[in-house]
């Protein structure tokens, strides 16, 4: 049942759980995290990168393949198709090409601009029926291009960006896209408790899910964290399940260079991973 995240952020604050965000790259990846979501009769939130939006020739078929795979899978879940990251432009292609979700990341701009532009796109998200998540302070890293410094977010900034009415907020916290440094400082729950503070009931985001120790997601949530994203981890099991059948000289035995059996490990490895992640999570049950 494809939904704005509202709802099921809304559920989450209040149960004190998260829900996954899980980026999705092709039909493997989609048709994985469904299956997993279904399975433990649990929210989801499909995540789409502007880089993983061009990959699969546009938010449009993207748009078109998770509508269809909802319908036909017959997945009873709740199920947001969400930008991850979106540019001022994204934001409008995925509005139009019928996503149920947007984040405006305008993190990179000088504070006064971020609200400004959020604030249209919130009156447009809103009007649509669609959830909007904004992001202040930045996630460190890189994810598809997006580069950020990893600094962590103003409190008082977050209040203003908050008041503007979206539905989730991100808000950096020493949090990472990719994999986290060995030097890692680990999340400033510092930061994360003051922006609660002044944010209230708002749904705190948080990026860079891969890699973070569970007593720290766990802490996180109790801190007003309502939604994790997750990208990297999955991209890593695919290959790890991918290599392995390769490695054991897998696709030369019969027809085993069929696509459906060369991509099957990677799937089942990406199915695993989410399972784990929903379980850490805590979001099982709660459709
Ligand atoms: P990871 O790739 O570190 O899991 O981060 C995902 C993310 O935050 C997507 O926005």
């Amino acid at each position: 049942m494809l939904v704005s995240a509202k709802e099921m952020l809304e559920k989450a604050r209040d149960g004190k759980y998260a829900v996954g965000q899980f980026n999705i790259n092709n039909l493997e990846w989609t048709k994985s995290i469904l299956q997993v979501a279904e399975e433990m009769k649990s929210p989801v939130i499909l995540g789409v990168s502007e880089g993983a939006g061009k990959y699969m020739t546009g938010f449009k078929t993207v748009a078109a393949m998770v509508k269809a795979m909802d319908e036909e899978m017959k997945i009873s879940v709740p199920v947001a198709l969400h930008l991850d990251h979106g540019t001022y432009e994204g934001c409008y292609k995925c509005i139009k090409a019928g996503f149920t979700s947007i984040m405006f990341d305008g993190s990179h701009y000088p504070i006064d601009e971020n609200i400004a532009k959020t604030r249209e796109l919130v009156n447009v998200a809103n009007a649509m029926g669609m959830s909007i998540e904004a992001e202040v302070g930045s996630i460190g890293g890189e994810e598809d291009g997006v580069i950020g410094m990893g600094e962590c977010a103003d409190p008082n900034e977050c209040k203003q960006v908050a008041d503007l009415g979206v539905t989730m907020l991100a808000a950096g916290i020493g949090n990472i896209h990719g994999k986290y440094p060995a030097n890692w400082k680990g999340l400033s729950f510092e930061t994360l408790a003051a922006i609660k503070e002044k944010v209230g009931d708002m749904p705190l985001v948080l990026h860079g899910g891969t890699g973070i120790p569970a007593e720290m997601i766990k802490k996180a949530i109790s801190l007003g964290v309502a939604k994790i994203n997750v990208n990297t981890e999955c991209q890593l099991s695919f290959q790890e399940a991918t290599r392995k059948y390769i490695e054991a000289g897998k696709d030369l035995e019969g027809k085993g260079f069929d696509p459906r059996k060369l991509l099957a490990p990677g799937a089942e490895a990406i199915k695993q991973t989410v399972r784990e992640k929903i379980e850490l999570f805590g979001s099982a049950n709660k459709a």
